[in-house]
């Protein structure tokens, strides 16, 4: 199988600002609280005139743009997400419309909550090897506000909205990204009711014992890229981990003995953004200079299904 490269990013970033401090008006928490359990310092909320859609299209269009490629070469487009504006049409068909991206190609939603966008990269891969075109749209995209509890502190001051985009080129003879991934059917410890429940879709969460899996999930994910590439963790340029508590991502740094210059970290701006806090991670980093052509990343994902998953992620 040929493998996908990344050829540009671009990100969403909704304009309305919500800081620990706001929501010591709504919530019984404080900001001391809040940042010493998760780093989170604000979040943004999609406000006036701002939808998924509309930041969805902002990231993949700038995403466009960045690698230099126009809509009418894309081979295909996957919107990882759990929150669309729809849930028919999808948001990649709305995307599709919106970006008049060609008709003759498959453009869908896909659903693995915070791992979705590794789990699209691994399904583009796939795709592009058996389309014409070579390149391919996967976006990570939320509007997690919308589905937040106010009168749950455990989780409404976790989440946050966003969205990423990564144009991805698929040629013969790259390496595959070894994409590793698994899923553990559960609907106790991360729950969004769906709308044929009759109850408003909020997310719930067992915290501590999520934490727990996460702790767990992320060195086995690395530990699989590793040995299915062949790789050491100095072989690796940036470590990229889903952004949901900064002490998850200490635990692996610390675990991996990750220097400072090689991990990353925005929590404390975005909060989590579930499917989209990898891409968000990659645009940053690469407008910020810090990967480039050239750079091999290991991006590691979990979160609801319960999912989780890795991958070596190049840069064309
Ligand atoms: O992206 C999908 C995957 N999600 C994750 O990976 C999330 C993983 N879990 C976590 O990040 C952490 O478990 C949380 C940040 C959600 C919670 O942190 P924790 O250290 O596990 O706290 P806890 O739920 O055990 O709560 C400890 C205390 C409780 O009070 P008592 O019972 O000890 O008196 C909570 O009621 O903190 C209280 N608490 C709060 N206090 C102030 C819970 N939420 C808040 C809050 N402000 N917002």
């Amino acid at each position: 199988m040929n493998g996908i490269k990344i050829r540009g990013t671009g990100r969403g970033v909704p304009g309305k600002i919500v800081t620990n401090q706001d929501l010591e008006n709504v919530v019984d928490t404080g900001d001391e609280w809040i940042a010493s359990r998760t780093g989170i310092r604000a979040r943004h909320y999609c406000g006036e005139g701002e939808t998924f859609s509309s930041i969805t299209a902002k990231a993949a269009r700038r995403a466009l743009e960045d690698a230099g490629v126009s809509p009418s070469e894309i081979g295909a487009c996957i919107v990882a997400t759990l929150s669309g504006d729809s849930l028919v049409p999808s948001a990649a068909c709305v995307l599709q419309q919106a970006l008049g991206l060609p008709e003759d190609i498959p453009c869908f939603d896909l659903n693995a909550a915070c791992t979705g966008f590794l789990f699209a990269l691994h399904t583009m891969e796939c795709l592009l090897n058996a389309s014409p075109r070579r390149f391919g749209l996967v976006v990570g995209a939320e509007n997690l506000s919308r589905l937040l509890n106010w009168e749950d502190r455990g989780t409404c001051i976790l989440f946050g909205d966003g969205a990423g985009a990564a144009v991805v080129e698929c040629r013969e003879g790259w390496p595959s990204i070894s994409a590793v991934m698994g899923c553990h059917g559960n609907s106790e410890l991360l729950h969004v009711p769906g709308a044929e429940t009759g109850v408003h879709s909020y997310i719930s969460m067992e915290g501590t014992k999520v934490f727990k899996f996460a702790v767990e999930a992320v060195p086995w994910c690395v530990d699989q890229v590793l040995k299915k590439t062949g790789r050491t963790v100095e072989d690796i340029d940036f470590f990229v981990f889903h952004q949901a508590n900064a002490r998850i991502i200490d635990l692996a740094v610390r675990k991996y003995r990750i220097p400072p210059e090689k991990y990353y970290k925005n929590i404390a701006e975005y909060g989590n953004t579930s499917a989209a806090s990898i891409p968000l991670v990659l645009s940053e980093l690469r407008q910020q200079g810090k990967i480039g052509p050239g750079s091999r990343l290991l991006a590691v994902g979990f979160g609801g299904g319960l999912t989780w998953g890795g991958c070596l992620i190049e840069f064309a």
